[in-house]
């Protein structure tokens, strides 16, 4: 739909994207309300704020509770929190995290937002999935796993929407530059050659994705062209992640010799 039409509801404002975003909308006219765990809101003026923890049944509650009333006809899903590091390394705790927070929690606000959004002539839910929900990287199991069922999820209910007024998307980010990602995430960035986006080029590109209704974008080359190879022919390219096997074992400090390792 056009931006000046769209009342878009938007986790993770107050995160790095979150907040490219609500500018970007903002500019273009749309009416925002972001959700976060802060008390005040961190927002320009007349941006509405939502105080809500995701993770918790009180918290989904109260925000769907608060996106009816609104009547936001988008939902953007770009809440998430990282996890970086060997499978080895990772605790129990920490991927139950990552899956509460980064899946199941926009799978449960999106069950609770979807009686009022198919009321609405037109409605649309907007997910921020990320190119390693695609394309297996070593480090990044955990959050991959997170990000390709948020995948999954969206295109399986795209397909089961497909008659209704809700129209489901997903966006597909390579990294970017924001906290999310910590020195030893831009280390292995450095070390694999692997380029950020600023938070703007993606805030754009959801902006074009509400724009366009289209079903799903992925970011950057040559992230977009290695998600369709992956697709098509995933086990072909095992034998390409050397250099990133090497950088995550070295851990975060060492030095970048790697970068021109083949
Ligand atoms: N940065 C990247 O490299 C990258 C690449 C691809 C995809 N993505 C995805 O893009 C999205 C935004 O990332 P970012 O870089 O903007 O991250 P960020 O700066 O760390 O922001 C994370 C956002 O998620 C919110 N959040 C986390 N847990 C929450 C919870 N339990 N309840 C409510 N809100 C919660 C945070 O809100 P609080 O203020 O409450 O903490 C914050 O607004 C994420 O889904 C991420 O997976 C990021």
């Amino acid at each position: 739909m056009r931006a000046a039409d769209a009342r878009v509801l938007l986790t993770g404002a107050s995160g790095g994207i979150g907040r490219a975003i609500v500018l970007a909308l903002r500019e273009s006219g749309a009416a925002v309300m972001g959700v976060g765990r802060a008390a005040e809101s961190p927002l320009p003026p007349g941006t509405g704020w939502v105080r809500a923890n995701l993770t918790t049944v009180d918290g989904l509650a109260a925000l769907a509770g608060a996106a009816a009333g609104w009547r936001a006809n988008v939902v953007v899903h770009a809440a998430g929190v990282p996890s970086f590091g060997a499978l080895a390394d990772t605790s129990p705790a920490q991927m139950q995290a990552v899956l509460q927070a980064n899946l199941l929690a926009p799978m449960l606000l999106t069950q609770a937002l979807l009686p009022s959004l198919r009321r609405l002539p037109k409605a649309q839910v907007l997910f921020v999935g990320s190119a390693v929900g695609r394309i297996g990287m070593p480090g990044f199991s955990v959050y991959g796993a997170s990000k390709a069922g948020l995948h999954g999820f969206a295109e399986a209910l795209r397909r089961e929407l497909a008659d209704t007024p809700v129209k489901v998307q997903i966006l597909g980010p390579r990294s970017t530059r924001t906290a999310f990602n910590d020195a030893a995430v831009e280390a292995y960035n450095r070390a694999t050659g692997t380029a950020m986006d600023s938070p703007e080029v993606v805030a754009a590109a959801l902006l074009q994705l509400i724009e366009s209704e289209s079903a799903e974008r992925f970011l950057g080359f040559p992230e977009r062209l290695a998600v369709r190879l992956n697709g098509l022919l995933g086990a072909l390219l095992d034998g390409s992640f050397a250099r990133h096997r090497r950088s995550l074992h070295a851990g975060p400090l060492q030095p970048l010799s790697g970068e021109n390792a083949t």
